[in-house]
């Protein structure tokens, strides 16, 4: 799949600020800080369509992004941001259950973690929930620039064995620094959206 067109179509809060639910949405789960904005700008090609900021917390509403004018890619706030206010932490479990409930066009929910790390308890957690709302099968393990080919497959394992991932789903390491695994995930994704 080639993007050669990219717009901010929503930015919601609510359920009422969504657009139609009328095509194919693909969204991007993680933690705040992981890079999902940074990822969607690197799908895209453009620099800033998607706010990236170096402080956590910089997305705070789903975004909604409309893609060769076919589907869209939704950037869903992150979490495990410890600085955000107790009510915010709460609302942001809210508008995600409102977001995943019921969304006809809603095809995959890719979870984005940090190949560093081993999985937190809330990705974890947000891993059961996209599973038990029936969008799992792709996950991203970001920031692939800060580790060796080494050790890349290691931890791509732990991952794998602590989010509890099936056989059949996969997980595609990708730096968008060194702007490489991306390919493998517009394919898959370009999968989702021609069926
Ligand atoms: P929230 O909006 O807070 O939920 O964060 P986010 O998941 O959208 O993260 P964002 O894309 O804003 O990136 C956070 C930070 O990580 C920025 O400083 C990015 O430059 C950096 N970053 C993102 N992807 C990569 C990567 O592949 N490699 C490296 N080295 N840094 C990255
Ligand atoms: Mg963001």
């Amino acid at each position: 799949m080639n993007i050669t067109k990219s717009e901010l179509e929503a930015v919601a809060v609510r359920k009422n600020q969504y657009p139609e639910d009328n095509v194919k949405e693909i969204a991007f789960a993680g933690r705040s800080n992981v890079g999902k904005s940074s990822l969607l700008n690197l799908l895209v090609n453009r620099k800033n369509l998607a706010r990236v900021s170096g402080s956590p917390g910089k997305t705070r509403t789903i975004n909604f992004y409309r893609i060769n004018d076919q589907f869209r890619i939704v950037d869903l706030p992150g979490y495990g941001y410890a600085k955000v206010s107790k009510s915010i932490s709460e609302g942001w479990g809210d508008m995600m259950a409102q977001y995943l409930e019921n969304r006809q066009g809603l095809t995959k929910v890719i979870l984005l973690v940090d190949i560093r790390h081993a999985p937190s308890e809330q990705d974890i957690k947000m891993s059961e929930y996209i599973r038990h709302y029936g969008y799992n099968g792709i996950v991203v393990a970001t920031k692939a620039d800060k580790v060796s080919r080494n050790e890349m497959q290691k931890l791509l394992n732990v991952i794998r064995k602590d989010l509890g991932l099936l056989e059949d789903e996969i997980i595609i390491p990708v730096s968008t620094l060194k702007r490489t695994g991306y390919d493998k995930l517009l394919e898959e994704m370009d999968k989702l959206v021609a069926k």
